[in-house]
């Protein structure tokens, strides 16, 4: 076979393994931050005060921001898409810790819980 042909044809095997490779580094670092952004979920929830609250939400939007960041492995608009509702719903929960109102602020974030669950059964 001719040398260039060789090449390219390694060249396109690389290829193939370099992008199977990111999708996987994608995929483990959304899963990764989607489990940190859960336990601070559930840690705000159990909170009884509102600075107990405002540390583990802050939490939850740090994780969210980083996600926001990322790629996913197919249909990256909708993933961005779904990124944005929660992120709206997340500036609504920081409306109510401006007003220093738990239960408030636990319902806008309980609101989260059908965004989450519309994306995940989307993208799955
Ligand atoms: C507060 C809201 C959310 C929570 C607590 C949450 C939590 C989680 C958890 C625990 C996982 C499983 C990680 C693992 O594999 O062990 C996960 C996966 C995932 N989440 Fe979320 N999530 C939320 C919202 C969203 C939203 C809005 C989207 C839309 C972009 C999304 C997209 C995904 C994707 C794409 C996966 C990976 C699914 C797969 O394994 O194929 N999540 N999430």
């Amino acid at each position: 076979m001719p040398l260039s042909i060789h090449i390219l044809r390694r060249h396109a095997a690389f290829a193939l393994l370099a992008a199977a490779a990111s999708t996987a580094v994608y995929a483990s670092e959304v899963k990764d931050s989607m489990k940190e952004m859960a336990r601070a979920y559930k840690a705000a929830m159990a909170s009884q005060t509102m600075p107990e609250f405002a540390d583990s939400f802050k939490k939850v939007q740090d994780s969210a921001k980083r996600i926001a960041g990322m790629q996913w492995k197919e249909n990256q608009p909708l993933f961005n898409e779904g990124q944005q509702k929660l992120q709206k719903q997340l500036d609504a929960v920081a409306v109510q810790v401006s007003a220093n109102n738990l239960a408030g602020a636990k319902d806008e974030l309980a609101k989260t819980d059908p965004i989450k669950k519309e994306y995940h059964k989307k993208l799955d």
